[in-house]
């Protein structure tokens, strides 16, 4: 057994615990109330009517409850598991065992050893090799087209990167739309109209094209995709892609975030990677079209960089690579907040481990209430005040959300 710390420990179990060589998971060791109190979350794979399902089995106070959720769904679902307050987590999987303890002091330890699930994976109908919404295995023409896999179909080396990022960012969106339980969810079906999805600096498109490949082709679901990035250039190449494809109901335009005006307000607006403030351009962009869900991954960060100075914090603003990470965790905190003001339920999370990216962070919201929560704006005014910057968040979200701060 090997032992190792990590700052992206959050990933490194998302990825063991959606994975198709999952077995089980068993959360452990609340620090503080699981609400209801429940002492012990166990989830594993079953199969019901012969789909692939996750059953979780609450346990505390002597009673245990047991929710089935369909698979499309667990991602979610363990995200808000996870965001709980277990100190122990142990996933079991086909390849291996992974243990994390969170210590009192909030350090985390992590162990990693063989698989001590006994025997063959279980005989349940899924892909053997990973689990992601565009299978890593085989030809596939459209992801050969698009340039991620060659001729035999195997993804490129130089795409391997990207590949994991498009696969991982989209098993986080898809259960938003597809979702067919719980809070109200984004049901194409139940909209008199196909879904509108914005992606925003979309650049090569590769989450573009692949996100309208799962939900089009794949889940069959009536939606209408479009991209917009500001280069001329990659919008020319999106559109000759597109065109080979045969893909019409795909869009692209030249266009600055901000002032883009889509033909219909957005159902749901993404960016992967946009540049700096362009994220926030992006989350603004949702909020004001009233979007009913929001998912973006920031990239770089430079707006409070050199805007963020208190007395407490000079040993660590000195240096300057924790200074930036400083500024880059209250930059996408002001985002949040801000999401969260404006009614939006909001989770920060890591959507695919640091190697696949070090920009591995993600936003995702879903839009479930009226704007004024009033503890959000207490947080983000208190927040602002301490730092004593102005987020551009704020200044985009503009006269919608200066009533309340
Ligand atoms: C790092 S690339 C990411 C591209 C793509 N989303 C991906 O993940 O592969 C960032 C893209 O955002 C675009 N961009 C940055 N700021 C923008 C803005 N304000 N409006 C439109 N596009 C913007 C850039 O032109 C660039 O293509």
């Amino acid at each position: 057994m090997s032992s190792t710390h990590s700052d992206n420990w959050q990933a490194m179990v998302r990825e063991a615990a959606i994975g198709a060589a999952f077995r089980r998971l068993t959360l452990s060791a609340p620090a503080g109330a699981a609400e209801p109190p429940w002492e012990k979350i166990v989830a594993r794979p079953v199969e019901i009517r012969s789909d692939r399902c996750i059953q979780v089995t609450y346990s505390g106070g002597g009673k245990n409850n047991v929710r089935n959720f369909r698979e499309r769904e667990w991602p979610r679902q363990f995200d808000d598991l996870l965001a709980g307050p277990f100190t122990q987590i142990h996933v079991q999987t086909a390849d291996g065992d992974l243990h994390i303890r969170i210590t009192r002091k909030g350090r985390v330890l992590i162990s990693k050893g063989a698989p001590s699930v006994a025997g063959p994976a279980q005989a349940l109908p899924h892909n053997r090799t990973k689990d992601y919404p565009l299978p890593a295995d085989g030809p596939d023409s459209f992801l050969e087209a698009i340039g991620i896999k060659n001729q035999r179909g195997e993804v490129r080396p130089s795409m391997q990167a990207k590949f994991r990022q498009i696969n991982a960012f989209i098993g986080l969106v898809e259960p938003l739309v597809v979702r067919s339980t719980g809070d109200e969810p984004l049901v194409p079906a139940r909209l008199p109209r196909p879904l509108e999805i914005l992606d925003c600096g979309c650049g090569s498109a590769y989450l573009t094209f692949a996100l309208h490949h799962v939900l089009v082709h794949s889940r069959r679901i009536r939606a209408t995709l479009t991209g917009i990035d500001r280069n001329r250039e990659v919008i020319e190449k999106c559109l000759a892609l597109r065109d080979q494809l045969g893909w019409s109901d795909l869009s692209f335009h030249v266009a600055d975030i901000g002032a883009f005006r889509p033909a219909n307000p957005p159902d749901l607006v993404l960016s992967l990677h946009a540049c700096d403030t362009a994220t926030d351009e992006a989350i603004a962009k949702g909020i004001l079209s009233n979007s009913r869900a929001i998912v973006a991954a920031p990239c770089c960060q430079h707006e409070l960089h050199h805007k963020i100075k208190s007395p407490h914090f000079t040993a660590v603003l000195r240096h300057g690579i924790l200074r930036e990470r400083l500024a880059d965790i209250l930059t996408d905190t002001f985002r949040a907040l801000a999401l969260q003001i404006m009614g939006y339920r909001t989770q920060v999370v890591e959507f695919v481990s640091a190697d696949a990216t070090p920009k591995n962070l993600l936003i995702r919201a879903e839009r479930t209430q009226e704007p004024g929560n009033a503890d959000a704006a207490r947080e983000y005014v208190e927040l602002k005040q301490f730092w004593n910057v102005e987020p551009a968040i704020e200044g985009l979200l503009g006269t919608a959300f200066r009533p309340f701060v």
